[in-house]
């Protein structure tokens, strides 16, 4: 539609429409100047490896050896060599509904079975200890857990992540994804990654970070774990043999944005809980045709649209899906938005609120008269 000249608002982007911050645009350059512009150890730099591990020690209190961390092109390179190095045909992986849509394909491209576990809206789409327990088998080799979720923006207290931990506990085969790439963005509640609340599985647990989202870094592809030491030799095999290391540019970068001044996610912070109210607010709207929480962090709202269902839109078609709803507010309001099906839990829409106030403001507005403009044959 923006090929063919239609305007159209997008809250379908998972990043954050801010600068990346010019101290880390400085490091960038000057590594360029410096001639850091060549192959670098497949891992990451020493320099870069120390400041992870300066990383975790200071924010997450996991203390990893240089040996213990690496650096890749992105986080999802990293999700998708440690399922490729560790998962043979049949095996399970156990992901969260609603899930970041490339989890379950990561697992199927390994030659896994995604598992998909669907916790209830009222427990802020969160696993419980039960479910979890109920839903491993003996395939079962990963669980994938995200918090903050994409897309729907629950926190696990470090309580509720023992109470996952307790249940692992006496499965010694599952290892455990702790994708903490969210970790940042958080407005209520206090943000603790899954080895820190049960340090007795960090040999187990891959702890996954990187630099897109805390620092508006997405284009830079900069990801980076910590691990056992044999799981982290592994990736490092699977990214020699495939892409080598992360660019050095962007590695450059990435030291200063660990090691750099924090304060500015401060501000950033006000902003994005500014946004998300301002959200909810204006959608509130179209309830009940879309009802949402008000999530604790990460930058998305998760809207069940299940009351749209059955209606007509003003041209006279049925919207029998989140994917038709989805297609009515692209053609109708002009805003992009994801289905939930994309998720694995349907139907619901996903909101990315990190835009502009103005293109926020005039794309809930258009969302709400759209709604309105449905019927009920
Ligand atoms: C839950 C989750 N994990 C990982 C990623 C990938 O991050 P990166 O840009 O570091 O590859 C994303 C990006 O949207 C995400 O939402």
């Amino acid at each position: 539609m923006v090929a063919q000249g239609h305007a159209v608002i997008s809250l379908a982007e998972g990043e954050l429409d801010f600068d990346t911050p010019a101290h880390i645009r400085q490091a960038a350059v000057a590594g360029i100047m410096d001639g850091h512009t060549r192959y670098t150890n497949v891992a990451g730099t020493p320099q870069l490896r120390a400041a992870i591990v300066r990383k975790f020690a200071r924010d997450n209190v996991l203390h990893y050896d240089e040996s213990e961390v690496i650096a890749a092109t992105g986080a999802k390179q990293i999700l998708f060599n440690a399922l490729l190095a560790t998962i043979n045909d049949g095996d399970e992986a156990i992901v969260v509904a609603p899930y970041w849509v490339s989890y379950s394909e990561m697992v199927r491209i390994a030659g896994g079975t995604p598992v998909a576990v669907t916790p209830a809206a009222e427990d802020g789409f969160k696993l419980t200890p039960d479910a979890l327990a109920a839903a491993i088998t003996p395939r079962t080799r990963w669980l994938m857990l995200n918090s903050p979720c994409n897309p729907s923006g629950s926190l696990y207290s470090a309580d509720e992540l023992r109470g996952l931990a307790d249940v692992l506990r006496v499965h010694p085969r599952v290892l455990v994804m702790s994708d903490d790439i969210y970790e940042k963005i958080v407005f209520e509640g206090e943000f603790c990654s899954f080895a820190q609340a049960a340090p007795d599985m960090k040999a187990r647990t891959l702890t996954i970070n990187g630099v897109s989202k805390a620092y508006a870094m997405t284009g830079w592809r900069l990801g980076y774990a910590g691990g056992p030491l044999w799981l982290v030799k592994a990736l490092e095999m699977l990214q020699s043999q495939s892409t080598s290391n992360p660019s050095s540019v962007s590695q450059a970068a990435a030291i200063a944005a660990l090691d750099g001044p924090q304060d500015f996610l401060e501000d950033w912070m006000v902003r994005l809980r500014w946004r998300r109210d301002l959200a909810v607010d204006l959608l509130a709207g179209a309830a009940p045709l879309l009802t949402m929480r008000t999530p604790p962090a990460a930058f998305y709202l998760y809207a069940d649209c299940s009351g749209t269902i059955g209606m007509r839109t003003p041209g006279g078609n049925l919207i029998e899906s989140d994917l038709d709803l989805a297609r009515y507010l692209l053609e109708e309001a002009g805003v992009a938005v994801v289905p939930g099906t994309a998720f694995g839990l349907a139907p619901y829409l996903r909101f990315a609120y990190a835009v502009s106030d103005d293109r926020l403001r005039m794309a809930c507005a258009q969302i709400v008269q759209a709604c309105r403009r449905l019927s009920r044959p």
